[in-house]
């Protein structure tokens, strides 16, 4: 395989945004699916990743006659693929690691609420990548009196719109323009922008998920910036390049790694370099999957199984040990091809461990700490720090006997810890029965929203005090 000119790969969309602006319904509109609608407490506390193939794509631009540049929106791009990250706080290691990848990102503001300080810290992250990005001021259905017309460019939607609404929007408008201008950014509304300006001025595209008002222009918009500005960099390439973004159990499948494939192929039976809690080890690629088009891969799926995949795309590899269920996220995925390659690898990956560790690094006191994917442990461990809770061990997975004999033994240090906190986790009846049997019994909290489990360890603290 060769690198030809004009190939292009996939470019990497990263979806980044404050809290509930509108990031995953923004997808859910663009994908028809509704993964928002399932989500614990209607936010996101994992990463996704969506494939979203060239025919979705053509059909949900199709109206948009001109873009930008030129009369008619030339699409030289197999797909896209689209990185959803959560909006809350805790999780800025997964906003960090999506951006880290992305060749082109959407920053969803809220027009009614402006900037917001997560969207303070994505414009810092896009900064610091040089990375270009689109502006999805999302949620103009909430003008007063707003007229839906979703079909059609957004443009001729808003003027069409009654005078009071037009001049409600142009507030709102010129509100973010000047909150951006404080940030060093210039921005203009998309049909505004000149060739010339493109790279320098960042577009705004109005939309709404809820109506999709918008929705075509956005994708235009970020294809747009894609061919134009960062067309050299998503030129296909069959140099492996691939990150590990989750590590997760599975039922059925066992532990797994999600990761994202930029660029060149992964193959069933390759052998993986990747970075773990212990050091760099290698390990065998046993079984690929993908998700299906449209689909995200957090969401169980029927996962499409592959014996070959072609970047850029969004996997889930299981190896033929349960040792990859020690890799840590945010780090590379090497492929050895030739024998020797394997030390090589390990001993890039050696220089790069360090940061990575400290995200999970224990205390010799404190609560078991476990949850379902690294990514949530990591903002669920961030969360404890910073409400100043201590925590002796992790796990990702089901709450195991194991995981009790283990959280056990902190009784003998401090009963106070003798805690488990589950995220998003089972705990097996084995399990509950061992914690209870303990004198005084083992404690576990479960929930499916990481904040609401500190809450339930400060109340365990104030009724042991009493
Ligand atoms: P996090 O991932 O938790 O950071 O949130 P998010 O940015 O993904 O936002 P989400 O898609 O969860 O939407 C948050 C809320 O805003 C939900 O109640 C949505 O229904 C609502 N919402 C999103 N987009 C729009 C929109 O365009 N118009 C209106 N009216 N409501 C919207
Ligand atoms: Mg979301
Ligand atoms: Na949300």
């Amino acid at each position: 395989e060769q690198a030809i000119e004009g190939d292009f790969r996939c470019p990497i969309v990263c979806v980044l945004g404050h809290v509930d602006t509108g990031k995953t319904k923004c997808l859910d509109n663009l994908r028809r699916t509704n993964v928002q609608d399932g989500e614990a407490g209607g936010i996101t506390q994992h990463i996704g990743a969506t494939n979203m193939p060239l025919d979705c794509i053509e059909k949900r631009t199709s109206f948009v006659k001109k873009v930008a540049f030129g009369d008619k929106l030339d699409i030289q791009i197999p797909g896209l693929l689209i990185i959803d990250t959560p909006g809350h706080e805790s999780f800025s290691n997964l906003r960090s690691r999506g951006s880290s990848l992305c060749d082109v990102a959407i920053l969803v503001v809220d027009i009614m609420h402006g900037l917001e300080n997560q969207t303070r810290e994505s414009i810092k992250l896009l900064k610091k990548k040089r990375c270009p990005f689109v502006v999805a001021l999302n949620k103009i259905d909430r003008i007063y009196e707003w007229k839906s017309s979703p079909h059609q460019d957004v443009r001729k939607t808003i003027d069409n719109q009654k005078e009071g609404t037009k001049n409600q929007f142009k507030k709102l408008y010129d509100n973010v323009y000047t909150q951006m201008a404080v940030e060093e950014l210039n921005i203009k509304l998309f049909w505004e922008l000149t060739t010339e300006e493109a790279g320098e001025w960042i577009p705004i595209v109005p939309t709404s998920a809820i109506t999709g008002d918008g929705m075509g222009n956005l994708i235009a918009q970020v294809i747009d910036s894609a061919q134009n500005i960062v067309g050299k960099k998503i030129t296909y390439n069959p140099g492996v390049k691939c990150t590990v973004m989750e590590v997760k159990a599975i039922e059925g499948l066992g532990k797994s790694i999600d990761a994202i494939l930029v660029n060149g192929c992964l193959q069933n039976g390759d052998q993986m370099v990747l970075a773990g809690q212990q050091g760099p080890f290698a390990t065998h690629i046993r079984q690929i999957y993908t998700p299906p088009a449209n689909k995200d891969l957090r969401v169980k799926n029927a996962w499409v199984k592959h014996d070959r995949v072609k970047g850029a795309t969004g996997v889930k590899v299981v190896g033929r040990g349960d040792d990859i269920e020690k890799s840590l996220a945010g780090m590379p995925m090497y492929i050895a091809r030739k024998d020797d390659e394997v030390e090589y690898f390990k001993g890039e990956l050696e220089e790069e461990i360090g940061d990575a560790l400290d995200a999970i690094r224990t205390s010799s006191e404190g609560v078991y700490v476990q949850a379902s994917t690294l990514g949530s442990l990591e903002a669920l461990l961030e969360f404890l720090r910073t409400e100043k809770v201590k925590y002796s061990n992790i796990n990702i997975g089901p709450v195991n006997k194991r995981d009790i004999m283990k959280a056990s033994t902190m009784l003998e240090h401090d009963e106070k810890y003798g805690v488990v906190l589950a995220f998003d986790v089972p705990v097996t009846r084995d399990a509950q029965e061992l914690a209870e049997s303990f004198k005084p019994p083992i404690k576990i909290f479960t929930a499916n929203i990481i904040y609401h489990l500190t809450d339930m360890f400060e109340k365990h603290l104030k009724d042991q005090k009493k």
